[in-house]
């Protein structure tokens, strides 16, 4: 049957999106889910949405328990979205009918030996002095909470307000999230910024698909600073961190195994331990700048086995299910880049750091928002990415 030609007018196109996300990944996926919530239209290009680091990370909302000197301003952002995670959990179950593993078990951070109690003693202070609630525990107490800690611990931190997410199912659920409040889907890897008449467009795709849209959020975890066309001083300063982690399965016979959160910082490395109902043990995570490398190497898991050794020497029972290592995106100042940059129609959400799970909720709202009134709400004002580029600074937020 011979085809009729099809003639294509200017109505015929499809109609460009208010917003392209380029990242699917968490803070891609939670951006997009809330500016479709706000009646924004929104596409995601990523090749395989709700993977990447997500399928690493371990999910620890852990804003008192990684606290760190001098960076207290991060410490109020990373309150903040702590704060909001039950809501934001509910909502997203709610929206996906998918259950995202958010579980409030709290954290214990212990001490193996007398200068890491030292430090676990001035961390307490400091979070004494930033108004946290923090309760300092002898050896013994600390066993008494979680009897499968090592004879040695010395004592530790009983932060009852650092919990988890399973960030595997967050991802899955804020897909289907997305999918339901209209998001669509481009799987394939935004190269190129699109830029006209001084704004960003858009962006063309490795397939060589261009996608328009009237703002472009660029949240591409570790690779954000590699899209092409983005100006020199826009281009966001993130470099990739690498985190290898472990999976183990306590097997019902060994449940209880742990009830919350453990962490210590063993011979100048944070480990950490990171219990689910399902079973699942997750044990991070080794912090490695080796650029693009994502090798999960016999050293890597031997220092993770050692240190979560020392701490629940019960561990060499389990069977080690999986591992993996992933890249976390850094920032030179440890701080995410939210929000509109001095190339107009492109906004930032990316440089998480070690944050990318806990800051979800917060980044999707000071986005949607920044989206869609053009405002920067207050909580996420530190975090211009103008900050790292003096000249535009002056420029109204
Ligand atoms: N927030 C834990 C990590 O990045 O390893």
């Amino acid at each position: 049957m011979p085809q009729i030609p099809v003639t294509r007018t200017a109505t015929d196109r499809p109609p460009v999106p208010d917003v392209l996300v380029i990242g699917g990944g968490i803070i891609g996926l939670a951006t997009a889910w809330r500016a479709a919530q706000r009646g924004l239209s929104v596409t995601v290009a990523d090749p395989r949405p709700g993977r990447g680091a997500a399928r690493v990370a371990a999910g620890m909302l852990a804003a008192v328990t990684e606290l760190h000197y001098g960076e207290q301003t991060l410490l109020g952002l990373n309150l903040e979205s702590a704060r909001r995670y039950p809501g934001f959990a509910a909502e997203l179950e709610e929206a996906s009918g998918r259950d995202i593993g958010y579980r409030a078990c709290g954290t214990l951070a212990v001490a193996l030996d007398a200068d890491d109690r030292a430090h676990l003693r001035e961390l307490h202070a400091l979070h004494l002095r930033s108004g946290l609630e923090s309760q300092w525990l002898s050896g013994r107490e600390c066993r008494r909470l979680e009897p499968m800690l090592a004879p040695g611990v010395r004592g530790g931190l009983r932060v009852d307000g650092d919990h988890q997410v399973d960030p595997r199912r967050l991802a899955g659920a804020l897909v289907t999230a997305c999918e339901r409040a209209g998001v669509a889907f481009h799987l394939g890897w935004a190269e190129r910024l699109s830029v006209a008449g001084g704004r960003a467009t858009g962006a063309v795709l490795d397939n060589g698909t261009a996608v328009d849209a009237g703002q472009v959020v660029l949240a591409g975890g570790s690779l954000s600073g590699r899209l092409g066309g983005v100006p020199e001083d826009v281009l966001p300063p993130v470099r990739p961190v690498k985190g290898q982690v472990l999976r183990l399965t306590v097997p019902p016979s060994h449940a209880p195994f742990l009830s919350r959160t453990v962490r210590a910082v063993v011979r100048g490395s944070q480990v950490y331990l990171v219990p689910r109902e399902s079973g699942e043990l997750v044990i991070g995570a080794t912090s490695e700048e080796l650029g693009w490398d994502t090798t999960v190497t016999a050293g890597g898991v031997y220092e993770l086995l050692r240190d979560a050794h020392e701490l629940v020497p019960g561990i060499t029972e389990l069977p080690l299910t999986e591992t993996r290592a992933g890249l976390r995106p850094c920032s030179p100042d440890n701080a995410p880049l939210l929000g509109p940059t001095a190339l107009p129609g492109l906004l930032l959400a990316t440089g998480h750091h070690r944050n990318g799970v806990l800051l979800a909720p917060v980044t999707g709202d000071v986005l949607a928002t920044a989206l869609s009134t053009g405002v920067l709400p207050e909580e996420a004002r530190p975090f211009t990415p103008r900050r790292f580029s003096p000249l535009s600074q002056e420029q109204p937020v």
